[in-house]
């Protein structure tokens, strides 16, 4: 893989990196992303009946049910290589800073100690009704929204559905993070959900050094200073590997 000198120099010199990852860096770890034209969550299931206010409302079960379903998949899985070269890099940059879209503890489960989960993690449980936080699933094959602990209301997955709002402390956070690293990676995601994607933006805008890793075209590649055609499993050790010939494993 050809990597410019001046991004392992951009590397080399950082003093804190951001990372931005999508679907796409849990890909190799057999979950499938969302907007995949055949493997695509999104492509076979509808994001309206499973993923809103509305559909929950509608009916809890058959949300709950896919969750649980959902969650049997993220069970199975193990972080890749993407995730532990990241969580690796630690030892190589003095503060690294993960901010994912992903809600399947990945990134934790490979030893990332700061890890920004902007649309929650699938393993919490919330109340539709009170919002109080309750037991996290642990038997994905429990069927059926447990009933809150203090108002009887139902539980759903701690997870950002369509149409809700991210945490404004977490989302001024990730902000804050973004406009301030040396370097943002980009890594495995679409880059069409807002207002996530508006991150290496607001990093590029702040003068920050921008770099895309993805197999395939999007709409970071026009922001991005460096554009890694890849899969992350792949494209990530490598790119530790030449900055840090030394020390990455
Ligand atoms: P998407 O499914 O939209 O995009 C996945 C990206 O990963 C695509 O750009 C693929 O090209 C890329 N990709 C596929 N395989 C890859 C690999 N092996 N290595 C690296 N990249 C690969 O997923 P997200 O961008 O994460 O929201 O989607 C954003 C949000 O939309 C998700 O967080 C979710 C979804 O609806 C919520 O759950 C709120």
């Amino acid at each position: 893989m050809n990597i410019p000198s001046e991004l392992i120099a951009q590397l080399r010199a950082a003093s804190h990196i951001a990372v931005f990852t999508g679907a796409g860096v849990s890909a190799e770890s057999g979950i499938p992303t969302f907007r995949d034209a055949q493997t695509g969550i999104w492509a076979n299931h509808s994001a309206a009946e499973l993923s809103t206010r509305i559909a929950f409302r509608a009916d809890p079960h058959r949300v709950w049910d896919w969750y649980q379903w959902f969650r049997g998949v993220m069970q199975k899985a193990r972080p890749n290589a993407a995730h532990l070269a990241l969580a690796a890099l630690e030892n190589m940059v003095e503060h690294v800073t993960v901010i994912t879209q992903n809600i399947d503890g990945l990134h934790a489960a490979a030893g990332s100690t700061e890890v920004l989960e902007l649309h929650g993690n699938i393993w919490g449980n919330v109340c539709f009704a009170c919002r109080r936080p309750g037991p996290a699933t642990d038997d994905p094959k429990a069927n059926g929204p447990p009933k809150c602990l203090h108002c009887r209301g139902r539980m759903r997955p701690d997870v950002v559905w369509f149409g809700e709002l991210l945490s404004q402390k977490l989302f001024d956070h990730a902000t804050r993070m973004a406009k301030t690293a040396d370097v943002m990676l980009v890594i495995g995601t679409s880059s069409l959900v807002e207002p996530a994607a508006s991150l290496p933006r607001l990093a590029r805008a702040a003068g920050r050094i921008v770099v895309n890793i993805n197999p395939e075209a999007t709409a970071h590649d026009a922001i991005a200073h460096h554009v890694l055609r890849g899969a992350a499993a792949v494209v990530v050790p490598a790119l530790f590997a030449a900055a840090w010939p030394d020390r990455a494993a």
